[in-house]
């Protein structure tokens, strides 16, 4: 529709108009055409319309060139620690050590004794005949002050005693208040000697001496010594 359109449109309009206003006078002369009148004046802008529908997306716009990078940022907080790492690889072999100190095993087994009774008087009867000088007596097995041999390593010991005399004399070995043996010389000559010896298995503790009764004719003096030995044979 084209503005021409709109013309004849409104020039119809005005013409009814001014036929209707004929009829309302109730003119009854014959109406005819008068000179049309002049165009209004423009009426006023109508109202803003309602907003239109969303338009289509735009292109994207051209890429942005890259930015400088940012300064370092501070380092962060130390993490947890870490479960154990495996085992390391075995080291060398060192070198071969000195030699050690000979082993305690013979020292520990050792007990011996070889004691002399030095004087020209004969000893008491039923006691300990004390032997009072010390040739061998290891880890002082032998008591010189009581007359006695304790054991300190049981097992399996000898003793023996070779003993000078000036009359009849009788020795008699204890093993803990019990007569082990028995040794009798009578006197022939105005000096020997007479001897005795015996194995006997000891426990730790167990004490062995010697006694002499009313013969009793033991001495020790120059050139005539009186010995008490005893050592450990085997042992447990
Ligand atoms: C010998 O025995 C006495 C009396 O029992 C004791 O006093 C002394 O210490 C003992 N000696 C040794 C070396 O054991």
């Amino acid at each position: 529709m084209g503005q021409s359109f709109w013309k004849q449109f409104h020039l119809a309009l005005t013409l009814l108009l001014l036929d209707l206003g004929s009829a309302v006078t109730g003119d009854a002369t014959p109406s005819c055409y008068g000179i049309p009148g002049l165009p209004g004046l423009p009426g006023v802008p109508g109202r803003d319309g309602r907003d239109g529908l969303k338009g289509a997306k735009g292109e994207p716009g051209p890429k942005g060139m890259k930015g400088e990078s940012g300064s370092p940022g501070l380092p962060g907080k130390t993490g947890p620690t870490g479960p154990p790492g495996l085992p390391g690889d075995p080291g060398m072999m060192g070198k071969a050590g000195e030699p050690g100190i000979p082993g305690s095993y013979k020292q520990k087994h050792q007990s011996a004794f070889s004691v002399t009774r030095q004087t020209s008087e004969h000893p008491l009867k039923n006691v300990p005949v004390v032997f009072n000088h010390v040739i061998t007596n290891t880890n002082h097995d032998y008591n010189t002050t009581t007359g006695k041999f304790t054991c300190k390593i049981p097992g399996l010991y000898y003793f023996v005693f070779h003993t000078s005399q000036t009359s009849n004399l009788c020795v008699i070995l204890y093993k803990n208040e019990i007569k082990m043996a028995n040794f009798c010389d009578h006197n022939t000559n105005t000096m020997q000697v007479s001897s005795g010896g015996i194995l006997l298995r000891l426990d730790a503790g167990n004490q062995v001496w010697l006694t002499v009764n009313d013969y009793s004719g033991m001495v020790g003096i120059s050139n005539s010594d009186s010995v008490f030995s005893g050592f450990l044979l085997f042992p447990d």
